[in-house]
């Protein structure tokens, strides 16, 4: 357990590549909302280290804030059906909201999620995925900024886990079977 980057078969993104493609996004990000406040959301725990990174990245004023969701069902299927764990502490009526996240998965977590902030009448709600996976997509996520396209792997690293393992790891790679097989 000591060479964590061992587990992988293959690392899809460098710690630089992860960072120089944050850094692109921020531009575009910058430029979008030029002139209008910007309040980030973070999806707890995978969108710790995006976050992290985007905030830091971002040349303009952020305000941060976190959601904290589980979903029903067995652990390998997402139902889609999403209960909150810890809610925003920020009223987002008439503010510019951007949800950030590590993965786009199935979407249903974003799916449900979108929706849910909907209601509350923000002036604008995007999404920003640093990954997500086209081919395991099971209903359509409107991301207006994502960071790669991926393979329909297990992957972990850069937040995302194996049972709650290999968040701190710094590349994003696919984890070997034997890991958990
Ligand atoms: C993971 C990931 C996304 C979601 C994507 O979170 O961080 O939030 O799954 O999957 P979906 O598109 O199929 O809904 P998870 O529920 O594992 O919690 P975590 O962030 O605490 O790891
Ligand atoms: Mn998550
Ligand atoms: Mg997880």
């Amino acid at each position: 357990t000591a060479d964590i980057e061992g587990d992988l078969t293959e690392v899809l993104y460098t710690e630089g590549q992860i960072h120089a493609r944050i850094a692109e996004l921020c531009r575009q990000i910058e430029a979008d909302y030029e002139g209008r406040d910007l309040l980030i959301v973070g999806v707890l725990k995978g969108a710790v280290m995006v976050m992290a990174d985007l905030a830091r990245e971002l040349k303009r004023d952020v305000e941060m804030d976190w959601m904290a969701t589980s979903s029903y069902g067995t652990s390998t299927e997402s139902s889609g059906v999403v209960r909150i764990v810890k809610d925003l502490d920020t009223d987002i009526a008439g503010r510019n909201v951007l949800i950030v996240e590590d993965i786009v998965d199935s979407g249903l977590t974003l799916s449900w999620l979108r929706t849910n902030l909907e209601s509350r009448n923000p002036a604008s709600l995007e999404v920003c995925a640093l990954l997500r996976k086209p081919e395991a997509a099971k209903v359509d996520i409107e991301a207006r900024y994502v960071g790669f396209d991926i393979p329909n792997a297990f992957v972990v690293g850069y937040g995302l886990d194996y049972a709650e393992r290999y968040r701190n790891l710094r590349s994003i790679g696919i984890l070997a079977p034997h890991v958990y097989s």
